[in-house]
């Protein structure tokens, strides 16, 4: 059986990972259109490289959850059956052992030089403007797709989905293209596990036979471990 999960910020909340559009609509205190798009950059690359440095340093601070772990455990089962596709940045399925996992939206441990377009596995902050190991430049930008840039993948992501039996949508409000279409792009059955139902909650429960969204009161974990 051929399995695509799609994650979003909600699977990393219980490790302690703010989301994006829950409480005030802010992420971390800051409007996401003046931290994430290349216009922000561009105006003040200052404030966006802090914010960054700020959400990378944090990932030493958290740890994989039970979701994180519920997903190890399907790709034990299915093996390559299995691809986790995240629009999350951070690297909590990695650590939690996941191998099969596709970043559309980039990840904060990847630094990317605009002047040479080579990309680098970066831990520390780019804020103080550290040179390109590769040429040299101080050009370095956090290797994550803003708003208005073309997610990482799309190919592969959209063959997955055409050749899937099932389509499990995990913790994301389904309002950001193209990850909000993938249900449409799905040729298996569709699941939606979320605290509650997303923008896209309709459209799972209306294009497939199938099970559409459930509502998960502790976590998928315990879900998957169903
Ligand atoms: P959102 O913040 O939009 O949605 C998070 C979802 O997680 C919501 O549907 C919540 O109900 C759910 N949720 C919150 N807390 C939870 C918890 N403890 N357990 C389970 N679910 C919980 O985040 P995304 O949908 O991931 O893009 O956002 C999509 C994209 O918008 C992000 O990748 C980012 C952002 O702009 C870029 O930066 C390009």
């Amino acid at each position: 059986m051929k399995v695509v999960v799609l994650t979003g910020a909600g699977i990393s909340a219980e490790s302690g990972l703010s989301t994006f559009r829950d409480a005030d609509g802010l992420w971390e205190g800051h409007d996401p259109m003046q931290v994430a798009t290349p216009e922000a950059y561009a105006d003040d690359p200052a404030l966006v490289q802090r914010f960054y440095d700020e959400r990378r340093a944090a990932l030493s601070r958290v740890q994989p959850n039970a979701a994180h772990h519920a997903l190890v455990r399907l790709e034990e089962a299915l093996g390559e059956d299995l691809l986790v596709v995240t629009q999350n940045v951070d690297d909590l399925h990695e650590r939690a052992g996941s191998q099969r996992v596709h970043h559309i939206h980039g990840r904060l441990q990847s630094a990317w030089c605009t002047a040479c377009d080579e990309r680098h596995a970066w831990d520390g902050p780019l804020a103080p403007g550290p040179s390109c190991p590769g040429c040299g430049t101080a050009s370095l930008r956090p290797d994550i797709v803003w708003f208005g840039e073309i997610p990482y993948g799309m190919d592969l992501v959209e063959e997955a989905l055409w050749e899937c039996d099932l389509f499990v949508s995990i913790g994301t409000s389904g309002v950001v293209y193209p990850a909000a279409a993938f249900v449409h792009w799905a040729r298996g059955d569709t699941l939606e596990l979320n605290l509650e139902p997303s923008a896209g909650a309709s459209d799972f429960a209306r294009s497939r036979q199938g099970p559409a969204t459930r509502l998960v009161p502790d976590w998928v974990g315990e879900v998957l471990g169903d």
